[in-house]
């Protein structure tokens, strides 16, 4: 069949399957708020935890910059792109998780894609939690080493895999909060076992940066593990941050080598310096105001206790993703336009993204939320519609 034949055809399975596409643009900045086709909604969708993304300290650290320096870094780290505002970060970001060195990406996708193909080999083993950010998986794909998940959260089941294996070396990786669930990997014991079978552990505390842990490092950090030895720290920025772009952390020996041979991170160009400006206006907020942490903190809270006694299928989270599980694909596309006829503003978040038969509404929390906001999400909730489609489900 000719290609176009072929693609329009996958294009009509997949409208049948309810798992179509559809981008949506925003129009102005996306903040508590976002306007869809003049419409505005609360927004209960974005990764914008502690409201940093529309912060005035950020804005004006990047415009201050363009007109500094312009608007590109204009070649890749290791030619002329790496300029003292990369470098100050990438102090900062150390300084600030405890650890020795840390090297800045471009995206959290790309950092995490490095990982594997700059520190294994064929013959050695990268092991995963089975519901691993879809970037953690691809890198785990597109290195030359074998890959194996565990399931989720199951550190015996890991630990039977990295036990039984001869590989050479072996790396493990886990989301830190887990991005489509909001549940938090067994670090402890995920230390403790690399630890033993000499497994490089990395971290992607993409969910957990900014907000977790007394300052905001994130998961290790609440954990009381520190970033080093075996311990890699991926964070990203374009959440919590509210900026764009990633860094890995850890000691100086694996941080070189990811400077040395990360495709992802030597073949790209850097950052635009006016972005490496406003994450560091990030980590400033990040230590000299908690109180964005404690609101967000409050929020989920009050959230939670509000809704557990319906009858939604709440995940097990304690963390700013809150997704309800709601089973089909249809079902939750219908969710979803049942919320936004309550002004809110809540994605689907279907197959493949997550297994068959998990389709679910992904509700993310905010410091910037009010009350109000929390009262007008639980209420729609709550209304008889609502009860209406999740029953259809059970
Ligand atoms: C757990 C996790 N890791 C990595 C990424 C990728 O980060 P980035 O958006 O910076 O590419 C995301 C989301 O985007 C994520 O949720």
């Amino acid at each position: 069949m000719p290609w176009r034949e072929q693609l329009i055809q996958q294009h009509r399975s997949r409208v049948t399957a309810n798992t179509w596409r559809e981008r949506q643009a925003t129009q102005d900045a996306v903040g508590r708020e976002l306007k869809v086709n003049g419409k505005t909604y609360l927004n209960f969708c974005s990764n914008d935890y502690l409201g940093l993304a529309n912060h005035p300290a950020l804005a004006a650290a990047a415009t201050d910059t363009i007109q500094k320096r312009g608007t590109g870094a204009a070649a890749s780290h290791l030619i002329c792109g790496h300029q003292d505002i990369h470098q100050q970060l990438e102090n900062e970001l150390a300084a600030f998780v405890g650890a020795e060195k840390a090297i800045a990406f471009s995206t959290g996708y790309m950092a995490n894609l490095a990982v594997p193909q700059t520190f294994l080999e064929r013959g050695d083993l990268v092991l995963q939690d089975r519901l691993n950010h879809a970037s953690l998986i691809d890198a785990g794909r597109f290195c030359e080493a074998n890959l194996k998940r565990y399931r989720h959260l199951d550190f015996a089941h890991a630990q039977t895999i990295l036990l039984k294996s001869n590989a050479n070396k072996k790396l493990l990786t886990t989301d830190g909060v887990f991005s489509m669930d909001g549940d938090q990997a067994p670090l402890h014991e995920l230390t403790e076992i690399c630890r033993q079978t000499e497994t490089l552990l990395l971290i992607d505390d993409a969910h957990g940066f900014g907000v977790l842990g007394e300052t905001g490092a994130g998961s290790l950090e609440q954990h009381g593990i520190g970033v080093g030895g075996g311990v890699l720290m991926l964070g990203t920025l374009g959440k919590a941050a509210g900026s764009f772009g990633a860094f890995i952390a850890g000691d100086a020996v694996y941080i070189d080598s990811l400077i040395q041979r990360a495709r992802s991170y030597i073949y790209t160009t850097a950052l635009p310096p006016s972005i490496a400006a406003a994450t560091r206006a990030a980590i400033q907020i990040f230590q000299t105001e908690p109180e964005r942490r404690e609101k967000l903190n409050a929020n989920i809270h009050y959230f939670r206790q509000a809704v557990g006694d319906l009858p939604l299928k709440l995940l097990d989270s304690k963390t700013a993703i809150q997704p309800i599980l709601l089973g089909d694909s249809e079902t939750a596309l219908q969710a979803t336009s049942l919320l936004q006829q309550h002004g809110l503003w809540i994605t689907a978040i279907r197959p493949p993204t997550v297994p068959e038969g998990t389709a679910r509404i992904r509700i993310t929390i905010s410091c910037e939320h009010h009350q109000s906001d929390l009262d007008q999400l639980i209420a729609a909730l709550s209304s008889d519609a609502m009860r209406t489609l999740t029953e259809t489900d059970q």
